[in-house]
């Protein structure tokens, strides 16, 4: 990749900004100062410094955030924290998207990733990929009642039926939910369809990856290796 293009897509100046950097030598490749910006960069094995920073790059990110009460799944938002503010250098340089949202009030797995091919596996409800919930409500809930089919609303107030789900009982008013689809408040609709209410809503794991249990609220690792 072209050195201006490759430091342009990292969010370090525009494509004219970073060509006056390279032409006052500001940068480094594997130890050799570059003055071409259309000099070809080896993204996997060049080592590029810019004004003494070491520049981190990969073609593909995968983040997995765990997500408090409170922070919004969206990139920006004038009112709220959003999962992006959360990230910090070097991934927050990358036009990170969130594969499935999850509400204001409920907590758990967000997968953050740059990777259009990866992002659609997972939302797509075709793709079998499912999305665990840990679940409490009001008062007792039978969540077998789930397996049952039955319509609820989307997000635009459209019936749909939820294609089926899989359940585990905790107790008379917990359980774990995994569904296909994210639709907007679906697993609270799901349990409203019943006359019951979540009071608690944390999404555990997507597909095979599971909250790490040792990662805190309001903090993320990257996924390096993955099968969802
Ligand atoms: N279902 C909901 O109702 N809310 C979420 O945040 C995720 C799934």
């Amino acid at each position: 990749m072209r050195l201006d293009r490759y430091l342009a897509n990292l969010k370090y100046g525009t494509r004219n900004e970073i060509t006056k950097k390279i032409k006052s030598k500001k940068v480094t490749v594997n130890g050799i100062v570059v003055t071409d910006s259309r000099y070809k960069v080896d993204t996997i094995n060049d080592l590029v410094i810019l004004e003494g920073i070491e520049i981190f790059y990969k073609e593909t990110v995968l983040l997995m955030v765990h997500k408090p009460a409170g922070v919004i799944s969206a990139n920006k938002d004038g009112l709220h924290e959003t999962v992006l503010d959360l990230i910090g250098e070097p991934y927050n340089r990358f036009d990170l998207r969130i594969a499935g949202r999850l509400d204001i009030d409920t907590e758990g797995l967000i997968l953050l990733t740059n990777d259009g091919k990866l992002l659609h596996k997972i939302i797509s409800p075709n793709k079998d990929v499912y999305k665990k919930y840990y679940v409490k409500t009001e008062s007792k809930f039978d969540s077998k009642k789930l397996l049952k089919q039955f319509e609820i609303k989307d997000g635009r107030d459209i019936m749909f039926t939820p294609l089926l789900p899989k359940v585990e009982e905790i107790s008379d008013n917990e359980f774990y939910l995994s569904i296909k689809e994210g639709k907007f408040h679906q697993v609270k609709r799901m349990v409203e369809h019943f006359n019951n209410k979540v009071v608690y809503l944390k999404r555990v794991s997507i597909g095979n990856i599971e909250l790490d249990k040792d990662l805190e609220k309001g903090r993320y690792k990257e996924i390096i290796e993955y099968k969802i």
